[in-house]
């Protein structure tokens, strides 16, 4: 595997294999790799010829007081599991070789941005579009893995890739849990000992959800309610529950039959998101 630091470096590898007719699978992340993103380099494997993935700490979808500064770097651990994965290319810039120092230009999925996570961290999917954007015009990928743990940021890469006409075919990716069915997260790390043991209670709540929405016999403000209360006494703090369409993330009727179940809840200084997706049937 290539480590490179600029983008020319990375334009002048992938430039040569676009030259020969391969096709480039491509892997954004932000460090700390576990299970789930190494997860998205195997799938990237088998949708193009060859795989690039890139860690980047993006400043711009930290807000204030977030985490920015604390977020895990363990770079070298990185390389190494991505060489046994098996990409061809590590793209590892510096701030500075992304961000020009007088830099004017945003992207903005409006309406989608402003939902859940964008309600409680506003401006974090303008910072998420507008990497996301820059780095796709680096890389020029056939194909980009995202995992569907964060599924707001799936709606809304997918969304500004179909507005913008941009030639990349997006694949999302099943979440990878712990056996406790914590969803992987490379902010799972910041959880106490004893956090640990409450913080796999987020997925229980949606799979009680799922099963009441199934069961067919309960309105759904009814059952985001009770949801929320399950996580309160649990010991979250919790942001929201909605139940919506997986299409664009409105809240869902009991006619939409493709749904999404969005949870959000902080344990003490983490903030943890989950989902589930199905199909409800008619
Ligand atoms: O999901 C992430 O790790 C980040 O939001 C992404 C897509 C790499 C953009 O910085």
């Amino acid at each position: 595997m290539l480590t490179v630091n600029t983008v020319l470096e990375l334009q002048t590898a992938v430039k040569a294999w676009r030259l020969a007719g391969e096709s480039i699978a491509f892997v954004p992340t932000m460090g700390n790799l576990h299970a789930g993103h190494l997860q998205l380099v195997n799938v990237a494997k088998t949708k193009a010829d060859r795989a690039v993935v890139s860690i980047f700490v993006n400043p711009a979808q930290f807000g204030v007081g977030e985490d920015f500064d604390s977020y895990p770097r363990t770079e070298q651990e990185d390389q190494e599991k991505l060489e046994i994965t098996g990409a061809d290319i590590l793209f590892l810039p510096p701030i500075a070789e992304i961000y020009a120092p007088d830099a004017q230009t945003t992207v903005s999925v409006t309406d989608i941005s402003k939902l859940y996570c964008g309600a409680s961290r506003p401006g974090h999917f303008n910072g998420v579009a507008t990497i996301v954007c820059k780095l796709f015009n680096m890389v020029q990928p056939t194909v980009a893995v995202f995992g569907l743990k964060d599924f707001q940021q799936l709606t809304v890469i997918r969304t500004l890739v179909r507005d913008l006409n941009m030639p990349v075919q997006i694949v999302g990716v099943a979440t990878v849990r712990e056996t406790s069915g914590l969803a992987m997260s490379s902010r799972n790390g910041y959880l106490t000992i004893e956090e640990k043991t409450i913080a796999p209670l987020l997925y229980q709540s949606l799979i009680t959800a799922h099963d009441a929405i199934l069961a067919g016999n309960r309105p759904y403000p009814e059952i985001e309610r009770q949801a929320l209360r399950f996580l309160q006494q649990s010991g979250f703090q919790p942001d929201y529950f909605s139940v919506c369409r997986s299409s664009d993330l409105k809240k869902a009727g009991q006619e939409d039959t493709d749904l999404v179940l969005l949870a959000a809840a902080r344990l003490g200084k983490t903030r943890l998101i989950d989902n589930i997706c199905f199909w409800k049937g008619t």
